[in-house]
């Protein structure tokens, strides 16, 4: 196996001519500023598709084709299932092994659809199909599919069976639906959904045109087909959105105040005067939103949005923008309404190429909802703080009878609360990453970041975020955030890892922690990857705490993966300072003996 190890900070005292001068130091403090200058740039380890299908760590699902377009993933960690979503097809796949007794169900669009679509101009292959979009589990038994449809968009359920028998997988052909307001009609627009409680909330346009946006709720335990959305008459609720991602988060101990961000990217309304074509966004409605009563009825009386923003301070004020959200993850903390809130962006600027991550605290977040609202006299006005007077209850709270027993539904907002709404949707204050700027950022490169997922990993010497990243040329980059005292957060490229034959667009990123894999779609293909392949590293002691990756340490034999669970052996690891030398001190492995045996020479 040919794996390149470009870049690899290796044990470099042995090439310093400065070594006889510091050898009086300690074998850290010797070794530290070396490794603190190595790039960080530059992934530790990089493997091409070759070498990781060799490695044994990345399994490519067999039943892929070019053009299938697996975007949509669904994982049932308690079947053990996972279930993908792609162009007229759905697959059921086992998370243990992809191409183990996968079964499919086949559903195309309707021929006359299909006709249809292609007398309107689109193109008979990407567009005039019907590509799943929407698969979210929706009740014991039943899962919810919308595909497109080719441009008319169709919903149905897939019965899976209670989740102790056999997987039964069927789709229920007799109670197909439409799909508009749930599902996008173009199978490349950006799209969100989610299911709780047997709602689907989604936001998508509504439109085979594609221009009107909406977010929108649907379904639900009684079925009674009123669907709640945002209100078109008023522009400054939506503009052309993108959405990128949406969860349910609960705000505070009371059920009531329960409420649906969404994430999207969006344009901004302040035409010609405004130095930004298009803004991400966060938004939110509460769980218990039922619509006004004399206006704003089956639409939303609590939707508010705010600026999310994601720069770096430049000098003079001027700041470098990443302004376009493209993916969204919410990683889990110990307290459920207070995730960690990571976002990947890119530029929209045509002078140079550039991807971020920011993270946010839901803190901030509701802060800002919590803030002043912007307030626009006009269309040809900016959008200013709003000072005037703020009605009761203040706009975006939830009625809850734990408040005001005479405030039990949105139907009974007073009217000016209703009026305030419409005209004051926005945020005065922007959001802004808890670090202040990216925590991650890839510059002038010749790619750029599509997708996130982070997993929160106990490691030997403490505890660490790595972020997986996706791209779009098909490789995936492992990312880790180490805190140090002095010098901040470090970011360190651990892995560059090329998933795909072919360059193509990482679609989809989904994480088992169960499994401890990561399964990736693009147009062309699916692929489980595992989350860490330690031996990768080599055998030596040395090589494993340079790796510096937390999911592995040396343990006594070989670098292999630290389970904070096993029994107490002398497992070595240095994630923070990647430092072998206060490490594998008394170890006989080939690299540190030859640095000792050096350096005991020159004395
Ligand atoms: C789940 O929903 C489907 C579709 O509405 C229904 O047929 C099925 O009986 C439900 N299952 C359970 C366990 O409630």
């Amino acid at each position: 196996m040919s794996i390149h190890r470009e870049g690899r900070a290796k044990p470099r005292g042995l090439d310093l001519p400065l070594l006889p001068t510091l050898l009086t130091l300690s074998m850290a403090t010797l070794l530290l500023p070396v490794l603190g200058t190595s790039k960080q740039d530059i992934p530790r380890l990089r493997l091409t598709y070759k070498d990781l299908l060799l490695s044994n760590s990345c399994i490519p699902f067999l039943g892929s084709s070019e053009g299938l377009d697996f975007q949509t993933l669904l994982l049932d960690e308690e079947r053990g299932k996972l279930l993908l979503g792609a162009k007229d097809h759905v697959f059921l796949l086992s998370l243990v092994d992809l191409n183990k007794n996968f079964k499919k169900i086949h559903w195309p669009a309707a021929k006359e659809r299909v006709e249809l679509c292609k007398l309107a101009g689109k193109d008979a292959n990407t567009e005039c199909a019907n590509f799943i979009r929407v698969l979210q589990p929706y009740n014991k038994t039943h899962v919810y599919v919308c595909g497109t449809g080719a441009f008319h968009p169709m919903c149905g359920y897939i019965d899976l069976g209670l989740y102790k028998e056999e997987v039964t997988f069927k789709l229920d052909t007799h109670t197909l639906e439409s799909g508009r307001l749930k599902c996008p009609f173009d199978p490349q627009q950006a799209f969100a959904s989610v299911m709780t409680d047997e709602y689907l909330y989604s936001g998508t346009a509504s439109d085979f045109l594609g221009k009107d946006t909406a977010f929108t709720r649907s379904l639900g335990p009684t079925h009674d087909h009123h669907y709640i959305r945002t209100d078109i008459s008023e522009h400054y609720w939506l503009s052309g959105a993108k959405f990128i991602g949406t969860f349910p988060i609960p705000d505070t101990y009371n059920p009531d105040d329960d409420k649906i961000y969404f994430f999207f990217r969006e344009s901004s309304q302040e035409g010609s005067t405004s130095d930004k074509a298009i803004l991400s966004r966060v938004g939110r409605v509460c769980k218990n939103d039922g619509g006004g009563q004399r206006s704003l009825i089956n639409k939303w009386t609590t939707f508010l949005k705010a600026r999310l923003t994601c720069s770096i301070p430049g000098r003079d004020g001027a700041d470098t923008h990443f302004d376009e959200l493209q993916d969204i993850y919410l990683l889990p903390t110990r307290d459920e309404r207070n995730p960690v809130v990571y976002g990947v962006f890119t530029t929209s600027s045509s002078i140079f190429k550039g991807s971020a991550v920011c993270v946010y605290s839901m803190a901030d977040i509701r802060a800002v909802f919590n803030g002043p609202y912007a307030h626009k006299e006009s269309a040809d006005h900016r959008w200013v703080q709003y000072e005037g007077r703020i009605p009761y209850p203040r706009p975006g709270t939830c009625p809850s009878r734990t408040y005001d027993p005479l405030i039990k539904s949105t139907r009974d907002f007073p009217d000016d609360v209703i009026s305030f709404i419409r005209r004051h949707p926005v945020m005065y204050k922007a959001v802004y990453p808890a670090s202040g700027g990216p925590t991650f950022k890839r510059i002038n490169v010749d790619y750029r970041l599509t997708q996130i997922v982070v997993d929160h990993v106990v490691a030997e010497d403490g505890q660490y975020d790595v972020m997986f990243l996706g791209t779009d040329v098909g490789t995936v980059l492992k990312v880790v955030s180490i805190s140090k005292e002095k010098w901040g957060v470090e970011e360190v490229v651990l892995e560059e890892l090329q998933v795909f034959k072919h360059s193509s667009t990482i679609l989809t990123m989904e994480l088992s922690l169960k499994q401890q894999q990561l399964y990736i779609g693009s147009r062309d293909g699916l692929v489980q990857l595992s989350l860490h392949r330690c031996d990768t590293y080599g055998k030596a002691c040395a090589d494993c705490c340079l790796a510096r990756d937390p999911y592995c340490a040396w343990d006594g034999n070989a670098c292999s993966r630290y389970a904070p669970t096993s029994k107490r052996r002398a497992r070595r690891q240095d994630v923070k300072y990647g430092d072998p030398v206060t490490q594998c001190w008394d170890v006989e492995d080939s690299e540190y003996t030859r640095l000792l045996t050096f350096s005991s020479h020159l004395r």
